[in-house]
């Protein structure tokens, strides 16, 4: 099949490469003219684990094209475009009917609109009656993404089930061919109406959240209470009632997602008239887990004006060079409030030093080792994989860290090996 995805974002361009894995021809188009320049020249502008490859492979087969213009033979859509969030969870739908104005501009009527973007509930009815108002007649779907951020391809070639909106048979009938390989997988395949799909991607993510702050909320019990926040998490998860995934601790969760759908959910039953009581808590729990996590930093060591204090994981996990919504960026800010010196280091992010120098005295290094230069300790904020692998014995042995003192909010270090080799231990449910 034919099929054009409209808005090379993160989810534009996963969308796009998976589509064509699945042997569709795939067109991406993006008002973003230097964004079209940097995919057709490669390097690929985001970091994703395999995608690069598999767009040089699909290029060749002429599977996938990017351009900056709707060509003449385009019917079938995936909007994909940015969805905006204000911190009182207003979403900025501006750039999706943006989108819409310029295809319905260019292409005849029966067109299929597939809205992937994450939009408020209601938004799919809303724009079959915008659609009415211009005197156009195309066919709206929605189709929700659930991709994570470093495991998005994967996320896209296996999802837990693929979820449709639809209103009427026929665009059922096109989604059911267009997915069939994913089909044969017998991956489930969920047909409802618009709405509840719409929901259905807002609800799961607040589901995940709300997982993530009560776990984050029993780990401050475990500190209280000895208890073990590893076998607590393991315990809880197998029961297949809540299940295992979700439930490990940090220092909160993060990212362009988890925190902008509960917002936007949260809004959703306000503008329906309605109170949730649950989601505010937790973005508030959320939230108030950064204040917790420097406040212990603080009490840690004595004190923290004027310390240098080395965090690695700039990014709101790993595996991403996404700094959206990260917990680190939350943590740096509270500890430059009270005039700590921090020493940032994160192995694929670009460092936005601008806007941190005016926040406070901060330097970001491209080696993990320098970045512990004069620091009071270490704060471990991402799980990157390298950071287990760093040369700890070398670091106390040369006393990189000064008071050897290593935080770990990610629970990612052996506590007897590092114990063994001299430094004083904090993780995450037994000390934070
Ligand atoms: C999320 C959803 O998972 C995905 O389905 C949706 O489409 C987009 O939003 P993503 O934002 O990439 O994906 O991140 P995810 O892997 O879900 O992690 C979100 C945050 O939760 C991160 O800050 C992560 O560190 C944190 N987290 C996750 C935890 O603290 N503990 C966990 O057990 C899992």
């Amino acid at each position: 099949m034919y099929i054009t995805v409209v808005g090379i974002g993160y989810v534009g361009l996963i969308t796009a490469v998976g589509l064509a894995i699945l042997g569709h021809t795939v067109h991406g188009v993006d008002i973003d003219a230097q964004k079209i320049a940097d995919l057709l020249n490669g390097p690929c502008p985001l970091y994703e684990k395999n995608v690069q490859k598999k767009i040089n492979y699909l290029y060749a087969k002429k599977l996938l094209h990017f351009g900056t213009h709707y060509r003449r033979h385009d019917r079938i859509f995936f909007l994909t475009v940015g969805t905006p969030a204000s911190q009182d969870g207003t979403i900025d739908l501006t750039p999706l009917y943006a989108a819409i104005d310029s295809i319905i501009a260019f292409v005849p009527n029966g067109a299929l609109f597939l809205i992937k973007s994450t939009v408020p509930v209601g938004t799919s009815r809303k724009i079959v009656h915008y659609l009415r108002e211009k005197n156009v007649c195309h066919a709206v779907v929605s189709n929700p993404e659930f991709l994570r951020e470093g495991n998005a391809l994967y996320d896209f070639l296996n999802p837990d089930r693929i979820v449709i909106g639809a209103d009427n048979t026929h665009c059922t009938a096109i989604l059911t061919k267009l997915y069939q390989p994913l089909l044969n997988k017998k991956i489930p395949f969920l047909l409802t109406d618009p709405t509840t799909a719409e929901l259905i991607k807002q609800a799961s993510n607040a589901f995940l959240a709300n997982k993530i702050a009560l776990l984050n909320e029993l780990s401050d019990l475990c500190v209280q209470t000895k208890a073990d926040l590893g076998a607590l998490s393991l315990g809880i998860g197998l029961d297949k009632r809540i299940g295992e995934a979700y439930l490990k601790g940090g220092p909160g969760f993060g990212g362009s997602c988890l925190p902008k759908d509960i917002r936007s959910l949260s809004r959703s039953f306000h503008q329906y008239g309605i109170a949730s009581h649950i989601l505010p808590a937790v973005i508030t729990a959320n939230n108030h887990r950064f204040t917790y996590i420097v406040n212990r930093i603080t009490a840690i060591l004595g004190g923290i004006k004027n310390k240098i204090i080395a965090l690695y994981g700039l990014t709101f996990k790993a595996d991403t060079d996404d700094t959206r919504g990260s917990p680190s960026l939350s943590i740096i800010e509270l500890l430059l409030a009270q005039k700590a010196i921090i020493h940032g280091y994160d192995p694929k992010t670009k460092y936005d030093l601008l806007t941190y120098n005016e926040k406070g005295s901060i330097k970001f290094f491209s080696n993990p080792e320098e970045t512990l230069c004069e620091a009071e300790a270490l704060i471990i904020a991402t799980e990157w994989d390298m950071f287990q692998n760093i040369d700890f014995e070398k670091i106390k042995t040369k006393g990189m860290l000064k008071s050897n003192i290593i935080i770990d909010l990610r629970n990612i270090l052996n506590k007897n090996l590092i114990q063994q080799q001299g430094f004083s231990y904090y993780c995450l449910g037994r000390d934070i």
